[in-house]
């Protein structure tokens, strides 16, 4: 496989797109159809919790009847044929979804959170849950009303599993960003990052995101397609 032994996949909603998973900048994507003030800050949700309730439920009933695409599937292999040589490949999602771990992903950061986890703001307690969420659901660990969260990163919150990212990239001799824009920091800076260390940058996306210029190399076109045939050339080369 390439001579690359470790490396950083940082993905974004493009890779699910193929999925049928809305992503968020575009004309009809999900921030032109809600304000994120509203549904992705902690003070949307102090102010109208039901309403953030409702945008979060929708997204994970969308999310359990999707699948997992080309793309996933061919990361996850990619993944275990690594780790059979001894290497690591570390996927860095900004997804809340969960279809990499349903592509058999195992490697991998949700630095926005997930979906089908929610959280307790009384008792800390984090849970799988693929059920709605309201306002009145009672923890079921500490029994408090009014306390449970979606467990994801809104605007103006500090992403997930930093420390552990930055050690990641720093000690990763390819980093590969797919279907992101561009456009969310930190995310967006971690290929910065990445060159200033001497690494080898790679992009794949259905167009020149916002940070393409930093790139060492580029592929243009759906994920589903571009990113199993970089797969496999990557894996022969
Ligand atoms: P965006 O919606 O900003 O960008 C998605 C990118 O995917 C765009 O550059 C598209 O061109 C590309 N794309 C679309 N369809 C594709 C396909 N079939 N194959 C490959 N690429 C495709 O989504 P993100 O960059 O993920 O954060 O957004 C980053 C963060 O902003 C999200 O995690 C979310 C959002 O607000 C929070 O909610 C905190």
């Amino acid at each position: 496989m390439s001579g690359f032994k470790k490396i950083v996949v940082l993905t974004g909603a493009g890779i699910s797109a193929d999925s049928g998973v809305p992503t968020f900048r575009h004309a009809g994507g999900i921030w032109a159809k809600y304000d994120y003030r509203d549904v992705a800050t902690p003070e949307g949700f102090a102010a109208n919790p039901a309403l953030v309730h409702e945008f979060y439920n929708l997204r994970r009933a969308g999310m359990v009847s999707v699948e997992p695409n080309a793309a996933h599937v061919a990361l996850a292999w990619m993944e275990a044929a690594l780790a059979d040589s001894g290497g690591e490949l570390t996927v860095v999602t900004q997804n809340v979804d969960d279809l990499h771990e349903r592509g058999g992903g195992r490697n991998l950061l949700h630095m926005h959170g997930e979906l089908a986890k929610i959280r307790c703001t009384k008792c800390g307690m984090v849970s799988g849950w693929l059920e709605d969420l309201f306002v009145d659901t009672v923890c079921p660990a500490c029994s408090a009303t009014r306390a449970l969260r979606p467990h994801i990163v809104w605007f103006g919150e500090m992403p997930m599993l930093m420390d552990e990212i930055t050690q990641k990239i720093a000690a990763a001799d390819l980093f590969v960003s797919i279907g992101t824009s561009g456009s969310v920091y930190p995310a967006a800076g971690f290929v910065a990052e990445a060159k200033a260390l001497g690494i080898r940058c790679i992009e794949i996306n259905l167009e020149p995101s916002d940070t393409a210029g930093l790139f060492d190399e580029t592929h243009y076109g759906p994920a589903a397609e571009i990113v199993p045939a970089w797969v496999k050339e990557a894996m022969m080369t």
